[in-house]
């Protein structure tokens, strides 16, 4: 059984291989990545020397590469992607082009040369936009993106839809909300906040941090995509999500995560307007996939637990990230750096808070 995984460098798709050979042992691995600024080989530096596994750099825009590996694989697992809101709000051309045309390349490649290969397309919830308390949108419920990353990832799985009936490819879709976990890139919420507050650095939250998103640890995920890559039904989409009860907002997510790193909730820094289009509510019904066996194994108070230990342990990890495009794209975004829980408010943000 051969198995391309395409972004296998990056947050999701790293958990996930490590998964995959650790659960199956009569799988080969192929790891197609670019290694853009979220890809990094140091993710998956324990799997160096199997032979089992497989990393290639390339680009699931290039075709010839595309074919070259799709060529003999039994599956594909598609994670690829840009996925941040906030870099899509900034140079959305880029997300059209990997996760939209890239999506169209591999479903091309697939179509030729191995029609009877498994693609699973991960997905997310984004693609139903915001969704208002108290409404669990199901797999039918309609695509309203907000953003260019979620209008890029629904273009993604419509051509997965339209690749399945067109073509008969034995493709499905995942749809999974907000993972969190280790080797996170330290741009999302989690992982940011976990950093920043480490360095004593401001915690950027943004429009009164009243936002709900459905957090899942990243294992869960891998566990759910596993389950989908054997026993989905093609041409179907499955939600994924915790389905946290009560809903926890961005401002208790950074609460919890002041209060295991033993920081003070000065470094909190409110910050307005940054993200145009701000999705207030995520959510997603699970019951399809619930059906098929899969529930989360780790509650949110003990994930967060297990990644702010990661993040404190894997300093060799995340230091080096912190330089470079990182920084680059921080500047950026926020005008300055964002500098110290005491410095001056960085431009566009309101008075620091001590709340
Ligand atoms: P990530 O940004 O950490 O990783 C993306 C990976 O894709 C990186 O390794 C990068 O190098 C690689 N990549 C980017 N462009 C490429 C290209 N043209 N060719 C080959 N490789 C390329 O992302 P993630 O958070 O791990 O998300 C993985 C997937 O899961 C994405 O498709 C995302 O939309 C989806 N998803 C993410 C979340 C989440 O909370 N992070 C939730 C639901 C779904
Ligand atoms: P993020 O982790 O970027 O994921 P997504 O936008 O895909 O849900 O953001 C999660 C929530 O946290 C979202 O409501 C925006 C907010 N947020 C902040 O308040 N500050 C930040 O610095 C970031 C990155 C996000």
């Amino acid at each position: 059984m051969r198995i391309l995984v395409t972004g296998g460098c990056g947050f999701i798709g790293s958990n996930f291989v490590r998964l995959l050979h650790q659960e199956r042992p009569d799988a080969e691995i192929i790891n197609l990545d670019l290694l853009t600024y979220a890809g990094n080989p140091a993710n998956l530096v324990d799997l160096e020397g199997s032979a089992r596994y497989r990393f290639v750099r390339g680009d699931i825009r290039n075709p010839e590469q595309v074919d070259a590996l799709v060529e003999g694989s039994d599956a594909l697992v598609h994670f690829a992607a840009e996925s941040h809101v906030d870099r899509s709000t900034k140079r959305p051309g880029e997300f059209i082009e990997t996760n939209v045309y890239g999506t169209y390349v591999l479903l091309d490649a697939v179509r030729r040369l191995a029609p009877r290969a498994r693609f699973l397309q991960v997905g997310t919830d984004e693609v139903y936009g915001d969704v208002e308390f108290p409404s669990f949108p199901d797999e039918n419920a309609v695509l309203l993106p907000s953003s260019p990353y979620s209008a890029s990832k629904a273009g993604a799985d419509l051509q997965v839809l339209a690749a399945h009936r067109t073509f008969g490819l034995d493709a499905l879709i995942s749809r999974c909300t907000n993972n969190y976990g280790p080797y996170q890139y330290p741009e999302k919420l989690i992982p940011l906040f976990i950093v920043n507050a480490l360095e004593n650095e401001a915690l950027p939250l943004y429009d009164g941090g009243t936002q709900v998103r459905d957090w899942l640890f990243v294992e869960d995920h891998c566990r759910a995509l596993l389950l989908l890559l054997e026993r989905g039904s093609a041409g179907e989409i499955y939600n994924v999500g915790a389905n946290q009860d009560p809903e926890v907002s961005n401002r208790e997510i950074t609460r919890l995560i002041l209060e295991l790193t033993g920081r003070p909730e000065s470094l909190i820094r409110p910050v307005e307007g940054l993200r145009p289009g701000h999705d207030q509510r995520y959510a997603v019904g699970t019951q399809k996939l619930r059906a098929l066996g899969w529930s989360p194994e780790c509650d949110l108070v003990e994930g967060l637990r297990r990644t702010v230990a990661w993040y404190v342990e894997r300093r060799d990890w995340w230091e080096p990230i912190r330089s470079g495009e990182y920084r680059a794209f921080y500047e950026q975004h926020y005008g300055q750096a964002l500098g110290s829980g005491k410095a001056a408010a960085p431009k566009r943000a309101a008075k620091a808070s001590n709340s």
